[in-house]
């Protein structure tokens, strides 16, 4: 039987909700991660301080003792100087994220005009401070499966061309075009991909009918797209790290003919379906620096000091979760998957329906 040996990984993009949905995200998350960079789309958003603050203790409330929450702040259009400084003087805070407004799950509150935010973006570059992007135009006219490689045409690279000493994440990439992009840019911009994109292309999501629970945002894209994403993911590139973009929704909202919500739900088993993806390409060897490594480097704090290992051995996830008091169906739910692990885990993974 193949074992694994990693460095504890960190997750660098993860939706915990918040409120009746934290146990069961915090539980899942902080069962092997060292680190999590929390999103903040809540409703309404985190976006300041203060309720970073708040957020996080209602987060380390059911928190295991060395699991660490890091903290995203939500940029609008109104964010000012005074909280890009605030944010850094705090040293709880990671990154700003920018959503564009209308691109994804509770992103009404997002960025209107990106323009507009450039003298923001200049503080956060003296400040040095992160900005995370959800790269996705959101122009009715570009078909949904162009809108990540336009934002960068469009957007991104002109905000890199600005601030050329600005460190931008661009989160959860989904096409050649992206990694290509990270790979041509400088050692201040890198990219987080999802096990799901890894693992999943778009005719798992839509061949012989449509699954819910494979429609997140960026949306899967072509076969030729996702062999892109392993080839970046497992190249040794160090802008490449981990980010699960976890995101739970209840089962009545996925499963819903008005509109399907967007989110895949990994955190039950984030590092194991990882390793399947870097399994199929035979290339295990550079899951290390991807999961426990990289991401780290990048955001300038030490690797974790202590271990987790897996080992190739099926496992069956269960077909739907408590959450809140509603239900969570999970990626692979009622399915296998092929690595486990099998030391370092904090606890059990939680039973699925009780
Ligand atoms: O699929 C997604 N779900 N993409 C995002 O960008 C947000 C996330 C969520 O919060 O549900
Ligand atoms: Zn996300």
């Amino acid at each position: 039987m193949q074992t694994l040996k990693l460095k504890r990984p960190d997750d660098w993009h993860i939706h915990l909700r918040d409120d009746a949905y934290l146990s069961r995200t915090v539980h899942d998350a902080a069962r092997y991660f060292g680190r999590v960079l929390v999103m903040p789309n809540l409703v309404p958003p985190v976006i300041d301080v203060s309720s970073a603050i708040s957020y996080r203790e209602r987060i380390q409330a059911l928190s295991p003792p060395g699991f660490s929450p890091q903290m995203a702040l939500y940029l609008t259009d109104t964010t000012d100087a005074d909280t890009v400084v605030a944010a850094k003087q705090s040293g709880l805070v990671s990154a700003f994220k920018l959503y564009p407004a209308g691109a994804t799950t509770n992103s009404a509150f997002g960025v209107n005009a990106i323009e507009k935010l450039y003298p923001i973006f200049e503080i956060m570059q003296e400040q040095d401070i992160v900005l995370s992007v959800h790269g996705e135009v959101t122009d009715a006219d570009v078909d949904i499966f162009d809108r990540e490689a336009v934002f960068i045409d469009t957007i991104l690279s002109e905000i890199i061309r600005r601030f050329p000493s600005l460190r931008v994440v661009l989160e959860h990439i989904t096409t050649s075009q992206a990694a290509s992009f990270v790979q041509d840019s400088s050692d201040r911009v890198a990219a987080t991909i999802t096990a799901h994109h890894l693992l999943y292309n778009r005719n798992d999501m839509l061949v012989g009918g449509i699954r819910p629970v494979h429609y997140c945002l960026p949306i899967l894209k072509r076969h030729i797209h996702q062999v892109a994403l392993l080839e970046a993911a497992t190249s040794g590139n160090a802008s490449f790290f981990l980010g699960t973009d976890s995101a739970p929704h209840p089962r009545s909202a996925k499963e819903n003919a008005c509109g399907c919500a967007a989110g895949c739900y990994t955190a039950h088993a984030a590092i194991e379906l990882y390793a399947e993806a870097f399994s199929s390409v035979g290339r295990l060897e550079y899951l290390e620096a991807f999961a426990s490594e990289y991401g780290a480097d990048f955001y300038g704090v030490p690797h974790n000091k202590d271990h987790i290992e897996l080992t190739q051995q099926d496992w069956q996830v269960d077909a739907s979760f408590t959450f809140g008091n509603t239900e969570l169906i999970p990626t692979r739910g009622g399915e296998p998957i092929a690595w486990k692990v099998t030391s370092g885990e904090r606890y059990p993974l939680r039973d699925g329906v009780h």
